[in-house]
């Protein structure tokens, strides 16, 4: 008997005949430098954990406590009787660690993109955002009747040339990640900041790989270039460095205000549970009276980049610990990800259309829990693979 949704095999099976078919990989432990995935013991590299938060026992400690305080879950949307004050307090300390006047929490960063961009930006206004921008920016983008100038990615030509053609706009609002999360290339931001202060444009940054990652104490690509005070809206994901969950945007009062009132990801949605928030300021505790993670997340990744270039690997050009490790066509990034799980290394291929279809590559994440030996045996894994497959 045919069904109403047979049609999706078809989809699926053209999925899978484009190699782009993929099923989800099920962790059987924490996040640690070592999990195991489908019964073997493998490294990890491709997690988001960059300081090794995720797992670490302070932020476990603080839920728990949390849960004890405050119960499991918030019980509504963030409006009516979901915010508590441990929301608050969260979100009191993010100002404070951001050094804005406000913050404000969505669910989660992709959330925290599509309520602003589509709260504060109309028809009248225009939207200029770099090519390579977050799949959540764009969808921002999308919920939006603004007009849309595409630059190409990172060209600051190519900024200057559409921020003329938007001139006539009521509002310009510049849009870029802070750090590329498939490249690991830091935005020009002090140029991006000089060009829409030059053609009166607001900026929004996302920086959701430069939390934790990039400046003093992991503040981000704000601090790490000084523009405090000169970027308009600051968003970030709680998920990444931090360990937790959620979205998050840093900037003026107002900017708080109005997004309580207006975008919908925040509205029609409830609050977090209430251990998340703890957890959160807990990492931000963390981050500022425990540097040692930092310098280790950053000395793991010099020390990685350097011995897969002296190996011969095209790694991109990546300024961060976001490290391509690129492998031509899709076939071959899943190959090479697959031999490089036969050998005891997990690291996804990234294909279109996350990247373009020539641009595949495996992703490497290092991170702050990577030992010497995890280093050293990732390396030597991609020697193998990388000689096997020609790619080096
Ligand atoms: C650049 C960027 N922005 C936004 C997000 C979304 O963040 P979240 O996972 O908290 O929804 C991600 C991660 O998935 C990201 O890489």
């Amino acid at each position: 008997m045919t069904n109403k949704m047979d049609f999706l095999k078809g989809m699926i099976q053209e999925l899978k005949d484009k190699n782009l078919f993929t099923e989800l990989p099920v962790l059987g432990t924490e996040q640690k430098n070592r999990v195991v995935l489908n019964g073997k013991e493998v490294i990890i590299m491709c997690t988001n954990n960059y300081l090794g938060f995720a797992n670490h026992s302070r932020l476990r400690e603080a839920a728990k406590k949390a849960i004890d305080t405050w119960g499991f879950g918030a019980g509504a949307v963030r409006q009516i009787a979901g915010t508590m004050e441990i929301h608050v307090q969260l979100e009191e300390m993010l100002a404070e660690y951001k050094h804005t006047e406000a913050a404000l929490v969505f669910v989660a960063g992709i959330a925290a993109n599509r309520g602003t961009i589509q709260a504060i930006m109309g028809e009248e206004d225009a939207i200029i955002s770099d090519e390579l921008n977050h799949g959540s920016i764009i969808d921002g983008v999308r919920l939006t009747k603004s007009k849309r100038f595409v630059y190409p990615h990172l060209d600051m030509e190519g900024l200057k040339k559409v921020l003329v053609e938007a001139k006539e706009a009521r509002r310009r609002l510049v849009v870029t990640d802070g750090v590329f999360s498939m490249d690991g290339e830091i935005a020009p931001l002090d140029r991006i900041v000089e060009l829409a202060e030059e053609y009166d444009a607001m900026v929004m940054v996302d920086d959701a790989h430069g939390d934790g990652v990039l400046g003093k104490d992991g503040r981000g690509i704000i601090d790490h270039f000084g523009l405090e005070g000169r970027v308009d809206i600051d968003m970030g994901t709680l998920s990444k460095a931090f360990g937790s969950l959620g979205g998050y945007i840093a900037g003026r009062k107002d900017l708080r205000d109005y997004l309580i009132n207006t975008a919908r990801s925040f509205i029609f949605t409830t609050a977090h549970p209430p251990s998340v928030a703890a957890a959160t300021m807990e990492s931000i505790r963390m981050i500022q009276d425990e540097p040692e993670h930092l310098q280790r997340l950053w000395r793991n990744t010099r020390y990685f980049k350097k011995a897969m270039t002296d190996l011969g690997f095209d790694i991109g050009h990546s300024q961060t610990p976001i490290t391509p490790v690129m492998a031509r066509q899709s076939k071959e990034a899943v190959e090479l990800s697959r031999q490089l799980f036969e050998e005891g290394l997990f690291a996804k291929p990234i294909v279109f259309p996350l990247v373009a279809r020539d641009k595949s590559r495996v992703r490497i994440n290092v991170t702050a829990q990577h030992t010497q030996e995890d280093l050293d045996e990732a390396i030597a894994i991609f020697e193998i693979a990388g000689k096997r497959m020609n790619l080096i």
